[in-house]
């Protein structure tokens, strides 16, 4: 049976919703009308070629949590690959919040103590200022509640590109042969002198690998918060925004939501800026590569023949 992917938290911190935006394709605007969720709605979520999310959302309504934690502990507990637990960030119950997710925490210790644990500070579009110091405060008291544990924070809102960058984290620490990918992607990206190759998954257009190094934090034993690598620390001559792959996930994911409103397919995207090319285009079935190039004499149609050569290796 493949493990499961819980995504809990209490009632109305939003886990619906990022759902809906990331694996139902549905705009922000649209999450208000969702109804709480009963009891606990699992949704299996073909991903990539044989991976499969088996994504179950559990309702956040006190008598629900309760129930999971006493009648149906080993049943929800039982075969966790990865828990993702949301907080909301303007919660004004934030120690009943904490309590049900320590007795989650020592439940999933006993059930699954190989579980990576992901943990989301949700509606960062709620906090006007201050926004890093609340972050930082948050992320401080998640990490005293959960004791040896290791934990990845992030904060996240469904109206920005956040939300993709921490589903993308969470999504690649779930495929099994990532280092495998980011090997043949960086082959590829030396083939065409490209700056940079990114591999996007086809419905949710979360990022799978990149050719650098690590789509993934760093990790250290006691827990992790993200921190994002600045141009200067990677050593890139380029100078590359940091928040590049979520925001270009985002961006596509509402440019293929115009394209169907207008009942037109969204296929390929060619930009030839000054400074670079970038080409994005089908790779396998489930799968699309953009290709960065920043050498101007590589025409866009020696790309593209690339990664039409490249596609049957990847399929
Ligand atoms: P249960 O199903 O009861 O467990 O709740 P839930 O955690 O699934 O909450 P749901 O997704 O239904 O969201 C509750 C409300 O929060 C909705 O009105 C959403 O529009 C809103 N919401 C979700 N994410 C965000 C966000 O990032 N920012 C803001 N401002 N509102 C959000």
């Amino acid at each position: 049976m493949k493990k499961k992917v819980l995504l809990m938290g209490a009632s109305g911190s939003g886990k619906t919703s990022m759902r809906s935006v990331i694996f139902s394709n549905n705009p922000a605007s649209l999450t208000s009308r969702l109804g709480a969720t009963i009891d606990v709605e699992q949704n299996l979520v073909r991903f990539l070629g044989d991976l499969v999310l088996n994504l179950w959302d559990c309702g956040g309504q006190d008598s629900f949590m309760d129930s999971y934690l006493s009648t149906q502990r080993a049943t929800i507990f039982q075969n966790v690959g990865v828990l993702i637990y949301v907080f909301d960030v303007e919660s004004r119950e934030m120690s009943k919040d904490l309590e049900y997710y320590r007795d989650c925490l020592e439940a999933l210790r006993k059930y699954s103590p190989d579980a990576v644990v992901f943990l989301l500070v949700h509606k960062m579009d709620l906090v006007r200022n201050q926004k890093g110091p609340i972050l930082e405060r948050k992320t401080k008291d998640l990490r005293d509640n959960s004791g040896d544990t290791p934990i990845t924070v992030f904060g996240t809102s469904i109206y920005d590109e956040s939300l993709y960058k921490a589903w993308s984290r969470i999504v690649h620490s779930l495929i099994p042969n990532a280092a495998v990918l980011t090997k043949h992607l960086k082959i590829f990206a030396e083939a065409c002198s490209a700056t940079e190759v990114i591999l996007f998954e086809r419905t949710t257009f979360l990022v799978i690998a990149t050719s650098h190094e690590t789509a993934a934090p760093p990790t250290t034993a006691n827990g992790t918060t993200t921190t994002d690598l600045t141009s200067e620390d990677t050593g890139d001559p380029h100078q590359l925004d940091p928040t590049r792959y979520e925001r270009t996930s985002e961006l596509i994911k509402a440019f293929k939501h115009s394209c169907s409103r207008m009942r037109e397919e969204f296929r390929s995207l060619d930009m030839e800026l000054p400074d670079y090319t970038a080409v994005l285009d089908e790779l396998t079935k489930n799968t699309y590569i953009m290709v960065v190039v920043h050498d101007p004499t590589i025409e866009t149609a020696a790309i593209k023949i690339n990664i039409r050569l490249a596609r049957e290796k990847f399929e």
